[in-house]
């Protein structure tokens, strides 16, 4: 994962860099660190927060028209000052941030100790600092063709930024499997992992594909190669969104933001795409692949964590309503396994990010095999969303807050028209329950602002339970993904330990560690198989557990047994999903914030998962 920003211009470097890392702490917070040239190249960082390189920094020299700037996900070596980047060659003339691995670094690293190099870090990226200023001083070449030969000699995965003492006025970057993308500004050029750091000084910005290297040269036009040397035209795009979506607008947190802003990203997630009136839905972006899925053998949807869940809502919607078999695979199982696929197959991957490294060699896994694959991606222009044949966008808007919460009901959102599409295409719905679906769903974002103005329910229900060491989740059927979900929304950000499970599968187990201390968690809204899960929840409260139940509006049984119950509206079963994942969103919200717990940037996680 990491943070990368660069700057080269006319302006201060340090303020552009140092907003640009905060901007990208969501992908890591380990330790943070900057590089400047103001005639010498100086290094400062720290370990933790951006925060405190931003103290660290107060007295020292920030003056530079050029820089470099890294928030650290720590994979190689602990996350201490030494490890921090940026990294320095063991000259000091080079300095290097860098987001991935190095596979081979320790071979290369036993080469250059032979060499004399030594080495102040335990970490892959200053191996690749010492292999440039060896490739420089032995082949007396420049810092752009000694960064072309040292990667030429590099297994592994990087977005990575070069600059040296001695061409103050360059900048060198190169992506292989990790995201960066250049901002061309009126005489100056900005680079960072993702385009939140760029977007208020330009919108014009070229994405870097794999295996490119660019030479930033200021007062000349970019430059793109590819690492074996051939000359590229670089492709500007315009960038689309909207800055006041990087900002918290008044929230305490960008999760409790995100959690409020469904109603608009479920909105825009249908835009365009649905019209009940008309009985239309409509994916533009998978419009050519349409009979290709129609036809399909199987569809198999890889993802990780709340993506993952996402795809098993998937699952249910397309075997429901277009009777086509799917299979969900977490991508980091599916990628080594020697999964059975075919051209018949289409595979649809899942991804806020974009970025899942995971999902990305899945992705390659699948199209290896001949299959068809999809993306449904959130960020335009991500890895994901280009690696694949065609796709559609979420367009739930920047999601900054870790745990992830309007992505997955627009991820949701986006996989109910896939399936309504197909269903509709295929024959395998009456066009009277189709319309119906369709003015149910249109009427979605309506029913989560219902469901968002709780009165306080979840607040005062995470009051009662906030000190409990154990949760369990359980649904059954569109509800088992919702329970997952809201498991894993606690447990990433208040640190109590939570299962998701299917109503039904309690008594085979996890019934053992239900006692007075158990909060239980109940999503039973009014479906075909309500009767057996009120049955589910009369087993927890005859051994003593205490029962949250998500309801449908009215519900009297329920509320009959449970301790505190939460109301949604009545909507299609296959839609729940959408409405029953909020109040838990924001039970975990509350519960995280009144344990004292970074809500937005939880400990040991990452916004994007880049590596394995
Ligand atoms: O960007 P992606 O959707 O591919 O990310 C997948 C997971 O890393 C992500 O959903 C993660 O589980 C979230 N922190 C959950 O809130």
């Amino acid at each position: 994962m990491c943070g990368i920003v660069a700057y080269l211009g006319s302006k201060d470097a340090y303020p552009i860099l140092i907003n640009g890392l905060y901007k990208l702490e969501y992908r890591g917070y380990d330790s943070a660190g900057v590089a400047l040239i103001d005639n010498k190249l100086s290094v400062y960082k720290t370990k933790g927060k951006v925060s405190k390189l931003d103290k660290f920094v107060e007295d020292k020299n920030t003056n530079g028209f050029i820089g470099i700037a890294h928030t650290r996900w720590a994979t190689h070596g602990e996350p201490n000052k030494e490890n921090a980047h940026p990294h320095y060659s063991m000259n000091k003339k080079i300095a290097i941030i860098h987001n991935g691995i190095i596979e081979n670094y320790p071979t290369l690293k036993e080469e250059l100790k032979g060499r004399g190099y030594r080495f102040d870090s335990e970490t892959d990226t200053e191996v690749l600092a010492n292999l440039i200023e060896d490739v420089m001083h032995n082949e007396s070449c420049s810092l752009q063709d000694a960064v072309l030969i040292a990667l030429n000699q590099v297994v592994g995965a990087y977005a990575l930024v070069v600059i040296s003492e001695e061409e103050p006025d360059m900048l060198i970057a190169a992506r292989k499997g990790s995201p960066m993308v250049i901002g061309i500004g009126d005489d100056d050029y900005y680079i960072a992992s993702d385009a939140t750091p760029i977007i208020e000084y330009t919108k014009n910005v070229v994405y870097m594909n794999d295996e490119e290297i660019a030479i930033l040269k200021k007062g000349q036009p970019l430059k793109i190669k590819t690492i074996a040397n051939q000359d590229k035209t670089p492709y500007v795009q315009e960038l689309e969104f909207n800055l006041n979506t990087l900002e918290k607008g008044g929230y305490e947190h960008f999760m409790l933001k995100e959690i409020y802003e469904q109603p608009s990203s479920i909105r825009d997630s249908l835009r365009g795409r649905l019209r009940a009136k008309e009985g239309v839905v409509s994916l533009g972006g998978i419009v050519d692949f349409e009979q290709k899925i129609v036809h399909a053998n199987k569809i198999i949807m890889i993802a990780c964590g709340t993506s993952w869940h996402a795809c098993l809502v998937g699952e249910y919607l397309f075997e429901d309503l277009a009777r086509i078999p799917v299979e969900v695979e977490y991508a980091s199982e599916f990628r080594y396994r020697n999964p059975i696929i075919t051209e018949n197959d289409v595979v649809i991957a899942v991804s806020q990010s974009g970025e899942t490294a995971d999902t990305l060699a899945a992705i390659d896994l699948a199209k290896e095999k001949g299959a068809t694959v999809l993306g449904v991606c959130n960020v335009v222009g991500s890895s994901i969303s280009r690696a694949t044949h065609a796709g559609s966008y979420t367009h739930a808007g920047p999601e900054i807050g870790v745990a992830s919460t309007k992505a997955f009901t627009a991820q949701v959102t986006v996989l109910t028209m896939m399936a309504l599409r197909m269903a509709q295409l295929k024959g395998t719905i009456p066009t009277s329950r189709f319309m119906q679906i369709l003015h149910e769903m249109e009427a979605i974002p309506d029913k989560v602002e219902e469901v968002l103005n709780d009165g306080g329910v979840a607040q005062m229900i995470a009051e009662k339970y906030k000190d409990a060491t154990n949760f369990l989740y359980l649904g059954r059927g569109y509800n088992f993904p919702v329970a997952l979900e809201g498991a894993l929304k606690l447990k990433e950000i208040s640190y109590i330990h939570a299962e998701g499970y299917p109503a039904a599968e309690m008594k085979h187990g996890p019934i053992a560690l239900i006692d007075k201390n158990m909060p239980v968690v109940f999503i039973a809204t009014n479906n075909v198989i309500y009767e057996k899960v009120v049955s589910n929840i009369q087993e927890v409260k005859a051994r003593n557990g205490k029962v949250i139940a998500i309801v449908t509006k009215g519900d009297k049984v329920v509320r009959g047994l449970a301790d505190y119950v939460i109301e949604i509206p009545e909507t299609e079963d296959m839609l729940v999903p959408l409405l029953a994942s909020i109040p838990l969103q924001k039970l975990a919200y509350y519960i995280a914030v009144m344990r004292g717990c970074n809500v937005d940037q939880p400990r040991n996680l990452a916004k994007s998962v880049t590596v394995e």
